[in-house]
């Protein structure tokens, strides 16, 4: 049988010439022309030039997965198989030169990532919220076949989105043995990662080898992303998402891969996110924290203070460990010595704050982003004395129509500034500002007004 009727098998090729043969040997098999190919390759949405198909067939360099994934599929084949082997080949021309010294195989399977950072060690309480999350990213609550599971983690600034995603994300490593890829997006930053640097740190971390060339639009990089994280059970975690925009190129297009997102914003514009909200510590889980951060024999011998810290610190987990940070490096220190500095307003954020963690800072990005009217209304707000208010109550004290009041309310709240209750008899909802936050914008408050 002449060879061009013998549909070639990928896996035959171990070098990046190699393939190329391949390559050519499929066109001879499916006895199209490139200009054949093209038409075909446009019928399944796809991009391939003539000139470029004759350009890579014509070289022996290895071509581009999206190349490879147009070619291959206008060929009438499916481009997984062959997608396959370009990356174990890529992966492979990656590698330190070791391997093929000694005369090693290549490796048979593709590059692995794994981008989790480390798990913390202390990792306290918010049980049902991993077990949603677990249920969610592993289909277990239903999710159709084909779709990409998505959960979106929220909250306030220190709340502990993170270490919950991270936490989680290791539990699943084993379900995700395809891989981990793990983004700060900056969120809160104001210069947030553009979702193309991330594409192309993804595809690094896929296998796209440092030496070969990625496409330069984002939707190309995107489309490049999502064939390489086609059915491969690789666990996404955005972390620190600054909006609907940035994360939607990063999301994969059909099942295998599952997603974790974590942003101090409600990201509704998303379809078939599942949300998790990330609200403070129940107080036995902030004692347990501090327990484990600073002893439990000192716990347990303060245990009236211990729980007083914990109040003070509104059961917020970033102020739980920086409390704790402060009281473990100062052993000699009884928590009733800090129970008290704390207890003071006008210098609890002063005192909560150690080494790069600090709890005014981190509210700092957050109220810097908001629109000038809403920051006045942010302000304001620090100096309600009461837990909860209305928009109504709002009203009053910006001398503003309710629906204006409440606009602002509403950008507080998806902004994690502010918490929205649910509650019968006043319209609807109740806001709550958490007392580290309303002690910040009272700080503000005392800066900007009186300066104003
Ligand atoms: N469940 C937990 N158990 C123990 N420590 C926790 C827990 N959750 C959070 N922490 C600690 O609290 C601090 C803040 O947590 P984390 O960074 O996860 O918050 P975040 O919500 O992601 O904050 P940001 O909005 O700034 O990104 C960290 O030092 C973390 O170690
Ligand atoms: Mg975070």
């Amino acid at each position: 049988m002449a060879q061009s009727n013998v549909l070639p098998s990928p896996d035959e090729a171990r070098t990046p010439e190699e393939f190329v043969r391949l390559l050519r040997r499929l066109r001879a098999w499916s006895e199209l022309t490139y200009r054949e190919l093209e038409v075909r390759a446009q019928r399944h949405g796809l991009h391939l030039a003539r000139s470029t198909t004759a350009a890579v067939l014509g070289r022996g360099a290895l071509p581009r997965a999206g190349f490879v994934h147009a070619y291959v599929a206008a060929c009438g084949l499916t481009p997984e198989p062959w997608l396959g082997a370009r990356q174990r080949i890529a992966a492979a021309c990656a590698a330190p030169a070791a391997p093929a010294a000694h005369g090693a195989e290549v490796p048979a399977v593709p590059l692995v990532p794994a981008q989790l950072p480390s798990d913390i060690a202390d990792f306290t309480g918010r049980e049902a919220q991993l077990q949603a999350v677990e249920e969610e990213l592993t289909g277990a609550s239903g999710t159709p076949n084909g779709v990409v599971p998505m959960v979106a983690v929220s909250g306030m600034a220190g709340v502990g989105k993170t270490s919950l995603a991270v936490h989680a994300a290791h539990e699943l490593s084993e379900r995700f043995s395809d891989g981990r890829l793990f983004v700060d997006l900056r969120g809160a930053n104001a210069a947030p990662v553009e979702p193309g640097e991330v594409l192309v740190r993804f595809l690094r971390a896929l296998g796209v080898p440092g030496s070969a060339a990625v496409p330069d639009s984002v939707e190309e990089l995107a489309v490049l992303y999502r064939t390489l994280s086609a059915d491969r059970r690789i666990l996404v975690v955005l972390d620190n998402a600054a909006s609907e925009r940035q994360i939607r190129p990063l999301l994969p297009g059909v099942g295998g891969p599952a997603v974790l997102v974590t942003s101090r914003h409600r990201l509704t514009s998303i379809g078939a996110v599942r949300s998790v909200e990330l609200g403070p510590l129940p107080p036995e889980h902030g004692v347990e924290m501090l327990a484990r951060i600073v002893g439990a024999d000192r716990v347990a011998a303060e245990p009236e203070a211990a729980a007083d810290i914990v109040r003070l610190c509104g059961q917020c987990p970033l102020a739980v460990r920086v409390a704790g940070a402060r009281l473990a490096c100062r052993r000699q220190w009884p928590l009733g010595r800090l129970a008290g500095l704390l207890r003071d307003e006008q210098r609890r954020l002063d005192e909560l704050t150690i080494g790069d963690l600090a709890v005014r800072e981190s509210l700092e990005p957050e109220y810097a982003a908001l629109p000038d009217a809403t920051r006045r209304t942010f302000r304001l707000l620090g100096l309600l004395e009461v837990p909860h208010f209305t928009a109504g109550d709002a009203a009053v004290l910006l001398d503003c129509p309710v629906g204006l009041a409440e606009t602002h309310l509403e950008a507080l709240v998806d902004a994690s500034l502010l918490a929205a209750v649910p509650a019968e008899g006043v319209g609807g909802t109740r806001y709550r500002m958490h007392d580290l936050v309303r002690l910040y914008a009272r700080e503000r408050a005392m800066v900007e007004e009186s300066a104003g």
